[in-house]
């Protein structure tokens, strides 16, 4: 058989195989690694893989080759959790919480996603579709090719669409795969904010059904927390949407405690994320219905907080975590799944191998797309990293440089760095 594109000598090739399912307990932390590993590539698919000796005596002549001596190869990341559309930062709230004002504190006083609300219904569809592809080239330098990604900086019907159509051009135009999540309660708009029930009565009536005829988003999310959407109005537009067949994920207990875990255990979510603040009651309930706890260490970090969610805990529960970086303009303006790896180990204590599980084949399962993406198998889509690394662990042990060499989505290189070999004309090699 013709072998497209041929990968060759990783001195570690991270499969992550097993169970076609999230992978929970002692299983995060087996990621199946194959010394002096290769894999084999026809179109779009892995065909083979294996060590280096029987690989390249299986298929003598690839059409390309990648010879990965000393370096990592694993599958590309999945980031389950972003929020890339949005005119500008906000590190002017960077600034106020550094020098005391808590994230709620200045949500409440105006900042927070209702600032970015005005800056998404007056720029065009085009200045803010050119925005985001500039923030997601960065993210697949950094090693993501499937990502998930958010409306909920619109919150009027007409800008939500807007949002999601943008959402849609990114997958169409962009290498990687992109899914897009509804998230009209991400906040209330300051023109309902002494009307709720006016706006869950639209987001019922009319967000909802309108956006899924035209079928501009997978699953709808929400901001579940005290000073947004209550347990109450959080359960109706939840159940509204699982009426009319979307898949449910919800911000849940990122701040407060209220319940949100619990929550998405009733209404079935296929993802509850943050869970900062959940109780040993919410863990159990994300057990008991089989829900992914999709944990987002950077917001907590770049809110300087030390709340960070019990990963051990929920791992020991047999909850399956997942790891994103929750990208966005105000919580965090992180792109780097590598840099979500050192989090989560230094902060929630998982393995450098339960990182990795969670970036890649939880995160894929959080997205529904565990079959296709997340593990290098045979059949599975051919979505790969080479890090210029020499061993799985240095992935979360490394700080502040990406260490990503090679992108490959589908089978196609789709961005190559070459770290290594970078220096600045002038400077010694
Ligand atoms: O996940 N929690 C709600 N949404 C984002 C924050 C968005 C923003 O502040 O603009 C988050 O942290
Ligand atoms: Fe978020």
């Amino acid at each position: 058989m013709k072998v497209d594109l041929m990968i060759i000598k990783a001195k570690e090739l991270v499969t992550v195989s097993g169970a076609s399912r999230p992978r929970t307990g002692s299983e995060m932390d087996e990621i199946n690694v194959i010394p002096d590993g290769a894999i084999a590539i026809v179109e779009d698919r892995i065909i083979d893989l294996g060590p280096t000796a029987e690989i390249v005596q299986k298929y003598p002549h690839p059409h390309k080759l990648i010879n990965a001596e000393n370096k990592v190869v694993m599958p590309g990341f999945v980031d389950p959790h972003t929020h890339p559309v949005f005119k500008e930062t906000r590190e002017n709230e960077f600034e106020m919480r550094l020098k005391g004002k808590s994230y709620v504190e200045i949500s409440t006083s105006g900042g927070g996603i209702r600032s970015s609300i005005q800056g998404v219904r007056e720029t065009s569809a085009d200045r803010l579709f050119q925005l985001a592809v500039k923030r997601i080239k960065k993210m697949i330098l950094n090693g993501t090719t499937t990502l998930e990604a958010k409306s909920g900086y619109g919150l009027s019907t007409e800008s939500e669409i807007k949002m999601l159509k943008i959402i849609r051009r990114l997958n169409e135009e962009l290498p990687i795969d992109i899914v897009a999540t509804f998230l009209g309660a991400h906040e209330f708009p300051v023109e309902y904010k002494d009307d709720k029930n006016g706006y869950i009565n639209l987001l019922i009536n009319e967000m909802l059904p309108e956006i899924k005829k035209l079928n501009l988003a997978e699953y709808c999310d929400i901001f579940t927390e005290e000073h947004v959407f209550t347990i109450e109005q959080s359960r109706r537009i939840l159940k509204r949407a699982k009426e009319l067949g979307y898949k449910i994920r919800m911000h849940a207990d990122e701040i407060q405690p209220i319940g949100g875990a619990s929550l998405a255990g009733e209404i079935r979510a296929v993802s509850a994320d943050h869970l900062g603040a959940t109780s040993d009651k919410g863990i159990t309930a994300l057990k008991e219905n089989g829900i992914i706890g999709t944990l987002l260490p950077a917001t907590i970090f770049s809110l300087g907080l030390n709340t960070y969610a019990r990963a051990r805990d929920m791992i020991t529960a047999g909850v399956p975590i997942a790891l994103a970086t929750d990208f966005n303009p105000g919580s965090s303006n992180c792109d780097s799944m590598q840099f979500i790896n050192t989090l989560a180990c230094l902060k929630m204590r998982m393995t450098p191998a339960e990182a990795i599980t969670a970036s890649t084949i939880n995160a894929a399962y959080s997205l529904d797309r565990g079959d296709e993406v997340g593990s290098l198998e045979i059949g599975k889509k051919a979505d790969i990293i080479v890090l210029d690394m020499p061993s799985y662990q240095y992935l979360s042990y490394h700080i502040g440089s990406s260490s990503v060499e090679t992108v490959i989505k589908n089978g196609k290189i789709i961005k190559k760095n070459k770290p290594s070999e970078n220096y600045p004309e002038g400077l010694p090699k």
